[in-house]
């Protein structure tokens, strides 16, 4: 009898700016790598041709974007994101690492207290046909201790990250309050501990969805 075949899993990694969803991200592939699965490690917004357009937009534009118009532009960069690169790859059998998804729009977009956060999530779900991840890591982190990482990497200016620290306040409890109505997907991570601590625990949740 011959094996079955290696089902995809689709892992993504949620926060605020600055948390370390790319080491994590990175780490997470290696290990993964070690163990002969095929990993796709991509972002949104981003992560097509298309999707770096538009990101183009959302992040370097400097003049204002209605906020209706903001969520749609994300939402437009996932539907051909996940039409085109997720789901292929999940269908192929890939675990698929992914900097970003719905839940960041909940928590930005509805942070800005002019959007619904249900409206929105039920935006990103029309646009990518109802995918959810198999498991969101949440990496938790005090808005300012994640502004002092930004500043010493000395990040080129990015338009949702210079918004005002009471934002950012509101996109942390977006996340934690989405966390808490899904704690079956979500793992929630303490972004202060040591780098190697964080990757072992998320090494033992995926651990348990090979
Ligand atoms: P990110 O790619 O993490 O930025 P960087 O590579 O510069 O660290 O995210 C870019 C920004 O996009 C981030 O500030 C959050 C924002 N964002 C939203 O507001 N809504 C979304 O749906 C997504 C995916 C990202």
């Amino acid at each position: 009898m011959t094996a079955p075949a290696a089902r995809g899993v689709f892992v993504t990694f949620e926060g605020g700016d600055g948390v370390g969803k790319t080491t994590q991200a990175r780490l997470l592939e290696e290990w993964l790598s070690g163990r002969g699965r095929t990993v796709v490690r991509t972002r949104e917004p981003g992560g097509t041709e298309v999707g770096d357009l538009i990101r183009d937009i959302v992040l370097h534009h400097r003049g204002e974007v209605a906020p209706r118009a903001e969520a749609l532009l994300y939402a437009a960069d996932r539907a051909h994101h996940i039409a085109t690169l997720v789901r292929p790859a999940l269908e192929r059998g890939d675990v698929v690492i992914q900097d970003r998804y719905l839940d960041s729009s909940v928590a930005y977009q509805g942070a800005g207290r002019v959007l619904d956060g249900g409206q929105v999530r039920e935006l990103s779900l029309w646009a990518a046909e109802g995918l959810l991840p198999d498991l969101t890591v949440l990496l938790d982190l005090d808005p300012a201790a994640a502004r002092a990482r930004l500043d010493a990497d000395d990040k080129p200016f990015d338009r949702l990250e210079a918004e005002r620290d009471d934002f950012h306040a509101r996109v942390r409890a977006g996340f934690l309050a989405l966390a808490e109505a899904e704690p079956g997907r979500f793992l929630v991570l303490d972004a202060a501990q040591p780098v190697d601590d964080i990757a072992a625990a998320i090494r033992d949740r995926v651990a348990a969805l090979l």
